[in-house]
C-alpha cells in the first residue's frame, strides 16, 4: 500500500517537499499554523516565489493527492511525518529558535498512530533528534524518529528535491531506513547515493555542507581584499584556481557575500552549539568567515563614497536587485538589502529594482524607493549598484542606460557584468575585488 505522508510546516522546504512528493504518487498532508498561507497554498498558489513549484503545486493539488491544512489532527493516519519548520536565529543570540520544531514534534506526537516515523528535515543543532526521539517515545512509544537532512537551493528547489545529489539518513532501526527506503524508491532507482548516519551525524552534515559553503565564498572574498590592495583580479584568480578539481570552480564567485534564510544563520547557530558542547574552538574560524561576509558590504559602502564623496545626502543611488540571490523573493539577511538601506540610512535616496523581490524589500524596508524596472531606477542616478546578479541585468544594453544616469558609474557587486563592454560604452566600471578601483 502506497505510503501517506504528512509535511508539518510549509515554508520553502515544506511547500516544496509536500508537492514533490504527492509528484512521486504519496498522498500527502501539508500542515502550517497560517491560515492564510494555507488557503494560498490549497489554491494551488505559492507566497514565495520559485521556478517551476507553483506549476507542480497546482497539478498535485488538482490530483486530489496533496492536501493543506491547519487542523494537525488530519495526520493522525499518515504512516511518516516530516519536520520541515523554521529554525531561524534567536534575537539576541547566534543560536537557533526551536520553538517551531518542539511544538510541531509534540503536536504529532500526540495525534500520530502507532508504528509511524516522525523525520525531521529542519537544519536544526547536533543533539536535537535524540532529544526529540525521547520526547516523541515518552508521548507515543510506537514511533520513532530519525533524521533526513534537505540539501535544497532556493530557485533550484523543485529540481533539487526531486533529484537530490545524495540523501541522508539518520536512524536508529533498520525499520527506519527501510520505511525512508520506500519514500525514496525512485530516487534509490536512479543510482542517487544514500548515506545511512546515525542522528547526530545527520545533523551534522546540514551544517557542515553550509560551513563549508559559507567557508568557499569568504574564502574568495578574502582574496577579492587582497587583490584591492595588490591590484591583481579575483575572477582571474578563481577561475585559475578553480581548475584544480579539489578545489572547483563552484562558490567562488566573489562579490558583496552570503544572505539567505540558512547560510548566515546556520553558522552562527554551529558555533553556538560547538560552545554549548564545550569544542568552540574548532569553529573559532566561522567567526571570521561571518566577519568576512559582513565585510564585503561595507567596501561596497566604501566605493560609493569614494566616488560620490563621504556626504551622501542628497545622492540618488540606483540598486539593481535586492534578493539574496537571483531567481529567488527572499530578502532575508540579504546582502542587497543591506547595502540599499545603509546607505538610505546614509542620507541618499536609494531606488531599488528587483524582478522579483520589490514587494519582499517593501515589506521590510518600505522607506527606500522601489522603481518597476531597470530604466526607470537608473533614471538621473549619481551611482548604479549591480547586488543581484538576475539574468536580465547582465542583459542590460549599456550604450541605451548611459542615457539615462547623471554619472556613468557602476559597480559590479557580483563581478557577473561584463566590464569590457560596459567601459566601451564610457561607464566607470567598479567591481569588488578587481583592478582600478
Ligand atoms: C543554501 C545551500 O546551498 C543549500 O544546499 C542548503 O540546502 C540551503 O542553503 C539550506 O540550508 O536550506 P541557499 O540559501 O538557497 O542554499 O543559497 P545558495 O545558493 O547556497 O547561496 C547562498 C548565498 O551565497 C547567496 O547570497 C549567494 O549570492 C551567495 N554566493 C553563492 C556567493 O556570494 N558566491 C558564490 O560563489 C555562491
Amino acid at each position: 500500500m502506497t505510503l501517506r505522508l504528512s509535511v508539518i510546516g510549509t515554508g520553502y522546504l515544506g511547500a516544496t517537499h509536500a508537492a514533490c512528493m504527492s509528484s512521486l504518487g504519496f498522498e500527502v498532508v501539508g500542515i502550517d499554523t497560517d491560515p492564510a498561507k494555507v488557503a494560498l497554498l490549497s489554491q494551488g498558489k505559492v507566497p514565495f516565489y520559485e521556478p517551476e513549484l507553483e506549476d507542480l503545486l497546482a497539478k498535485e493539488i488538482a490530483s486530489g493527492r496533496l492536501t493543506f491544512t491547519t487542523d494537525i489532527n488530519a495526520v493522525a493516519d499518515c504512516d511518516v511525518h516530516f519536520i520541515c519548520v523554521g529554525t531561524p536565529q534567536k534575537a539576541g543570540s547566534l543560536a537557533a529558535d526551536l520553538t517551531y520544531v518542539d511544538a510541531s514534534l509534540d503536536a504529532v506526537a500526540r495525534v500520530t498512530k502507532k508504528g509511524a516515523l516522525v523525520v525531521g528535515k529542519s537544519t536544526v543543532p547536533v543533539g536535537t533528534a535524540a532529544r526529540l526521539r525521547a520526547r516523541l517515545q515518552d508521548i507515543n512509544p510506537d514511533a520513532d524518529l530519525a533524521w533526513n537532512p534537505e540539501f535544497l537551493r532556493e530557485g533550484f528547489a523543485v529540481d533539487d528535491t526531486l533529484r537530490p545529489n545524495r540523501l541522508v539518513v539518520g536512524v536508529t532501526s533498520d525499520a527506519a531506513e527501510n520505511i525512508l527506503k520506500e519514500v525514496y524508491a525512485s530516487n534509490l532507482k536512479d543510482g542517487t547515493p544514500w548515506v545511512r548516519a546515525d542522528l547526530p551525524t545527520a545533523e551534522l552534515v546540514k551544517v557542515a555542507a553550509n560551513s563549508f559553503l559559507a567557508t568557499k565564498i569568504s574564502f574568495i572574498n578574502a582574496m577579492a581584499e587582497i587583490c584591492e590592495a595588490a591590484g591583481g583580479d579575483v575572477t582571474v584568480l578563481a577561475q585559475a584556481i578553480g581548475y584544480d578539481p579539489r578545489i572547483g570552480n563552484r562558490f567562488l564567485q566573489a562579490g558583496i557575500g552570503f544572505g539567505g534564510g540558512c547560510l548566515p544563520k546556520d553558522i552562527r547557530a554551529f558555533m553556538a552549539r560547538a560552545q554549548e558542547l564545550g569544542a568552540d574552538q574548532a569553529l573559532e574560524f566561522l567567526r571570521e568567515i561571518d566577519s568576512i561576509n559582513l565585510r564585503a558590504r561595507q567596501r561596497v559602502i566604501e566605493l560609493v563614497r569614494k566616488d560620490l564623496g563621504e556626504d551622501l545626502k542628497g545622492k540618488r543611488v540606483a540598486v539593481l536587485g535586492a534578493a539574496f540571490k537571483p531567481d529567488s523573493d527572499d530578502v532575508r539577511d540579504s546582502p542587497a538589502l543591506d547595502i540599499a538601506a545603509q546607505i538610505h540610512a546614509a542620507g541618499a535616496q536609494v531606488v531599488i529594482f528587483d524582478p522579483k523581490a520589490n514587494e519582499s524589500a517593501a515589506k521590510r524596508f518600505p522607506a527606500l524607493t522601489y522603481a518597476s524596472s531597470s530604466e526607470e531606477c537608473l533614471k538621473s542616478a549619481d551611482i548604479v549598484l549591480h547586488l543581484t546578479e538576475w539574468k536580465q541585468f547582465r542583459d542590460l544594453d549599456p550604450v541605451k542606460l548611459k542615457g539615462l544616469v547623471k554619472n556613468p558609474i557602476i559597480i559590479d557587486g557580483r563581478n557577473a557584468l561584463n566590464r569590457e563592454s560596459w567601459k566601451a560604452a564610457g561607464w566607470h566600471f567598479r567591481a569588488l575585488g578587481r583592478a582600478d578601483n
